[in-house]
């Protein structure tokens, strides 16, 4: 007899909900597949929510979430809401909260659709990026001078502590190793510049490093590593670099995989609760219209499985997203795909086999 997994499920906004029904579509196909259970807590934390409300995650729903087996999140934005209160409130507080503090990207192409890397197919673009989620740029350390006048100065803080960013190039390492491809672990850094921050890097790199003689190591600076993705993704096998590097990064890494109609990521704290969502925003202009394709939503719970320790299920959901656009039935990832959110949710539960 299977498990019986707590899932904590956060539509959010926009189309949010609509790809989030797909993927629970999926994981529900798949629960009864390989004879699970699971029990879904919804929460509706949201831009609806906090215009209604006024508050965007209570302090209370934290500790709830830390109880939970994963969370699963849709995606949060909302028009009427300023930029950065949902993202600081729910999404930037739930990583720091629970401590989630590796953030992983893979950057895969699956056969059958298009990249706009010319010459690059599914057997170039497939690498993972591990990027630090809890410190760096994105701690909200800093302040304002003098605000609002000419002599105004504004300062955000890049915090690296020696602690989180060994805990990251740890995991790496690990990773790497697991992963089994090429063995190759690239630090992506701006050392040249950043010679504090990044110096801490480059020690802990080198450090840690040495108790993984098999693992080749490799390092690019940032921007070398935004032309070599274009150039030659082949290059790459496992990428890690800080937040704020990790963030850009992985946007670029989903275009040349396609799009954001099929990238998805998990906010992982390997000793406690992780999250996991598709990378593509709340897309508000789309809501309600059934048009925005859910793959990068159930790629996303198929990373939850995998989490879970639910490997085959895991596996049967990639197979079913590769079976499924190799076959050539959909023709574009983006709203122009001439078919419902519903109808590819139904294509990949067809190819759950
Ligand atoms: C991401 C997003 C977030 C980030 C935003 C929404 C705060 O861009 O998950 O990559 O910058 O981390
Ligand atoms: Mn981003």
């Amino acid at each position: 007899m299977g498990k019986n997994y707590k899932i904590a499920v956060i539509a959010g906004d926009g189309i949010g909900p609509e790809v989030a029904r797909e993927a629970l579509k999926i994981l529900q196909v798949v629960a009864e597949k390989e004879e699970f259970k699971y029990e879904t807590i919804e929460y509706d934390f949201g831009g609806e929510r906090y215009l209604r409300t006024g508050e965007a995650l209570p302090g209370s729903a934290l500790e709830e979430l830390k109880e939970v087996d994963a969370i699963y999140l849709g995606a949060i934005g909302h028009p009427d809401v300023k930029t950065g209160i949902l993202e600081q409130g729910i999404l930037l507080k739930i990583r720091f909260g629970l401590d989630q503090y590796i953030n992983f990207r893979p950057v895969k192409l699956y056969p059958g659709v298009w990249t706009p890397l010319k010459d690059k197919g599914p057997k170039e673009i497939d690498f993972v990026v591990i990027r630090e989620n809890t410190e760096g740029l994105y701690l909200g350390m800093g302040g304002f001078v003098k605000k609002g006048t000419e002599d105004e100065i504004a300062i955000q803080e890049m915090v690296n502590t020696r602690k989180g960013v060994e805990r990251c190039i740890r995991y790496a390492f690990e990773y790497t190793k697991k992963r089994n491809k090429e063995s190759k672990l690239t630090l992506c850094d701006k050392a040249n510049v950043l010679v504090f921050a990044h110096d801490l890097w480059q020690r802990v790199f080198e450090e840690v490093g040495e108790e993984y003689p098999s693992i080749k190591k490799d390092h690019a600076f940032v921007d070398a590593v935004c032309m070599w993705m274009v150039k030659n993704p082949e290059w790459f096998d496992v990428i890690v670099t800080c937040n704020m590097f990790g963030d850009i990064i992985t946007d670029l890494g989903a275009m040349i995989q396609g799009g954001m109609g099929i990238a998805a990521g998990g906010n992982i704290n390997p000793e406690g609760v992780s999250m996991f969502e598709p990378i593509h925003g709340s897309a508000p202009k789309y809501t309600g219209k059934n048009v925005i394709n859910p793959l990068a939503a159930i790629s996303a719970m198929g990373m939850l499985l995998q989490h879970l320790g639910e490997k085959k299920g895991a596996d049967l959901v990639d197979k079913a997203i590769a079976r499924t656009l190799s076959s050539g039935k959909i023709k574009d990832l983006s709203t122009q795909s001439g078919l419902k959110t519903d109808e590819i949710g139904d294509m990949i539960v067809k190819s759950i086999i």
